[in-house]
């Protein structure tokens, strides 16, 4: 069976984090064909390029998380209409040093969830823009923003609605096609 690696960023750094939540629940519902594991930018200075002739440990050690995985999943808040600060500074250094961008053909996908009716959209917009930028092949279709509502997903990454659990089911499997697509067109040099 070909498995591919995926990390996923949360981008909350809160401890009751309802974004957190929904990445358990995304790795309980993921094919069995991905490996997920979770990249942490907690410990990462805020970058500045004056780090790019020698980062710092905490960097060198999230740029080395992010070499050995096939695909990132982002699973983030929205925070005034973007993404959060600390996940902005996690993508600021990836991209870094010049030359040697960890997202460049590294498939993505973005998800997320709010409180709100609109349920992240228009960070994951903000986010898209970035990801473009940062040459990461991003899955299209099917987006989704998911209405956060108290007791929707358990603090263990259980989903306690039977069509949300469908939906999220589905978009993991989707993300398995489409990393696999991409490297049916790009081999995998990891
Ligand atoms: C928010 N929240 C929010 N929600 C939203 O739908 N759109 C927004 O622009 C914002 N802006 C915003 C800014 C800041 C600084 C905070 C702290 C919160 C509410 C947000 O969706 C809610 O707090 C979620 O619980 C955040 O997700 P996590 O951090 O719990 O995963």
């Amino acid at each position: 069976m070909t498995t591919h690696k995926v990390g996923y960023l949360v981008g909350s750094l809160a401890t009751g984090s309802i974004n957190r939540k929904l990445a358990k629940a995304l790795v309980r519902l993921a094919p069995d064909r991905l490996e997920m594991e979770e990249i942490s930018f907690r410990d990462l200075p805020l970058y500045s390029y004056d780090y790019d002739a020698d980062f710092p440990p905490p960097a060198q050690a999230f740029k080395a998380a992010l070499a050995a995985i096939d695909a990132v999943l982002f699973v983030t808040p929205e925070y005034n209409r973007s993404i959060p600060g600390g996940l902005k500074n996690a993508i600021d250094w990836a991209s870094r040093p010049y030359g040697m961008n960890s997202f460049t053909r590294k498939p993505s996908a973005v998800i997320g969830t709010s409180p709100g009716a609109i349920g992240t959209a228009v960070a994951q917009q903000s986010l898209r823009s970035v990801l473009s930028f940062c040459n990461s092949p991003q899955m299209n279709a099917p987006e989704a923003y998911i209405q956060f509502k108290p007791g929707l997903i358990t603090d263990d990454g259980e989903v306690t609605d039977q069509s949300t659990a469908e939906f999220l089911r589905n978009y993991m499997a989707e993300f398995d096609a489409f990393i696999t697509r991409v490297y049916t067109v790009i081999p995998k040099t990891r």
